[in-house]
């Protein structure tokens, strides 16, 4: 990984490939950086006019470094003129990855506060990381260093430091898990590189094989997982140190691939679907660096890890099946499957009565139609946790929005012949989703449930500290989430 470092010495006789700044859109642009002397942010701005710059947010513009500075170049990249941590976390990543493959980098954005700081350096680390190639192409280079420079005090440095580069390994890990072809990260797949991800850490890993699962009466991701070729796990990692103030459950998504099964998927659809397993990929990562990071915080995760296949043993729209909670199901469109695993993995979860119990999952499209690929959402049966999470991911860079889980929409999900049918109200889908997930969370026991689909994987171009493919979503707001539990 690049390595990080935050310095408060003078950028202008500081020795860097490419030397970053912020641009703004006033009249005439202005140079934004708290580490630059008046004379020098002039020049620049007169150099990025001569060169059309029109500092349109995330746009960058490379040029070579104006006399007193001893960087080769500097790239400026287009941002607000008052940035919030919100563009300047963008703003840092756009500058990283329009840098590409380059020694080193030296990066001057307005970063005085320990929070503004903490963005800069979660942006950039976050622009720095180049996918895995499964391919024999080679990958591209990256970044060999990155200096922040900031005039914070050393022991906030240090500490932003550490936190940042936990949680861009935490991110990079479970983007390289969603980018990883379908064919090779099956679930037995997903067990052993959980397994091997975990070595030499507190935690305590068990797969559970179909015979296990049967046994343990895990009739959902039995049932989603009967018709490939490439059986199901359920993956549980324990976390559990002497000083842990509180108990944490996560629960992720773990669909290698969904094929929609018998409910086949249109061809056009399915070509993303690698990406049903982020959600479980998000708490792997973050299980892992929350150990690393020893935060005094039990951690109990779930991996619910199945691929859903048509073929001759999948099953079949109409079928009943009984969950690990003993309630019954009657599965009526086999691709609304995530439901069925994590609704298995939610019962097991709360048996040891978490103080908070949180999901991860690509649950829906629905999601993607209500709010798009930027934000994910958040639906609770205790508002302040929802709360508690949508601002340790604005924290950290990662948008929910508090969704409800309206009562009147429940009635949709009733079966003539079972308990529950897996599909209800066409609308509000992403909403309908949650309410049968709740059915499989005991009363009294605080819940939270993430629907990421659309944030999880960027179909888009890259942009901000967002790569193509996996994004990494959620994982760190589940370490953000464990280290204010840890207080
Ligand atoms: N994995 C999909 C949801 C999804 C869609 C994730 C697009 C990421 C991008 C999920 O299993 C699914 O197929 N959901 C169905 C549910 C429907 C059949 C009730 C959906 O959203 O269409
Ligand atoms: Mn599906
Ligand atoms: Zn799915």
């Amino acid at each position: 990984m690049t390595t990080l470092r935050i310095s408060e010495g003078d950028v202008t006789s500081a020795r860097a490939q490419v030397l970053v700044v912020g641009v703004a859109k006033d009249d005439p642009l202005r140079v934004v950086s708290s580490a630059l002397p008046a004379t020098i942010r002039r020049s620049i701005e007169r150099d990025l006019e001569k060169v059309g710059c029109d500092a349109e947010p995330g746009g960058t513009w490379r040029i070579p470094a104006p006399g007193p500075l001893v960087a080769d170049s500097v790239l400026a990249v287009g941002m607000a003129g008052k940035p919030d941590t919100h563009d300047l976390r963008e703003a840092a990543g756009a500058a990283v990855r329009a840098a590409g493959s380059v020694k080193s980098i030296l990066v001057a954005l307005p970063a005085t506060s320990q929070k503004s700081l903490a963005a800069v350096c979660e942006g950039a680390l976050l622009g720095a990381h180049v996918p895995l190639r499964v391919s024999g192409k080679p990958a591209p280079d990256p970044v060999g260093e990155i200096t922040v420079a900031s005039a914070a005090p050393r022991a906030a440095r240090s500490a932003v430091k550490r936190g940042a580069v936990a949680d861009v390994k935490a991110t990079a890990l479970a983007r390289d898990l969603v980018n990883e072809p379908p064919v090779s990260l099956t679930p037995a797949a997903f067990a052993a590189t959980a397994k091997k991800q975990c070595k030499g850490l507190p935690i305590k890993v068990s797969v559970w094989e179909p015979q296990r699962l049967l046994k343990e009466s895990m009739g959902g991701i039995m049932g989603v997982g009967q018709g490939s070729a490439n059986p199901p796990r359920l993956v549980h990692l324990e976390y559990a140190p002497d000083d842990a103030k509180q108990h944490l459950a996560f629960v992720g998504k773990g669909i290698t691939f969904d094929s929609g099964g018998l409910s086949l998927k249109p061809a056009k659809a399915m070509e993303t679907m690698k990406c049903d397993m982020a959600g479980a990929a998000a708490v792997l990562a973050a299980t892992r660096t929350i150990a690393e990071l020893g935060l005094p915080v039990r951690v109990s995760a779930y991996l619910a890890c199945a691929e859903n296949m048509p073929s001759g043993t999948a099953q079949r729209p109409g079928d009943v099946i009984t969950m690990r909670n003993g309630k019954t199901v009657e599965v009526l469109n086999t691709d609304a499957e995530g439901r069925l695993v994590m609704g298995d993995a939610l019962a097991l979860a709360s048996e040891a009565k978490p103080d908070i119990l949180v999901d991860v999952a690509t649950l829906t499209g629905a999601q993607m139609i209500a709010l798009g690929t930027h934000v994910a959402a958040v639906m609770s049966n205790t508002d302040a946790l929802a709360k508690q999470l949508a601002d340790a991911g604005e924290l950290v860079g990662e948008r929910f929005w508090h969704m409800p889980l309206p009562d009147a929409l429940r009635a949709t999900l009733k079966s003539p012949i079972a308990d529950l049918k897996n599909i209800g109200d066409q609308f509000g889908g992403m909403l309908v989703a949650g309410l049968f997930l709740a059915a499989f969370v005991p009363d009294g026991q605080a819940w939270a449930h993430l629907d990421i689909a659309g944030p999880a994987f960027n179909e888009a171009a890259p942009h901000g500290f967002t790569p193509k493919g996996g994004t990494g979503f959620a994982a760190r707001t589940l370490i953000q989430l464990a280290r204010e539990a840890a207080r």
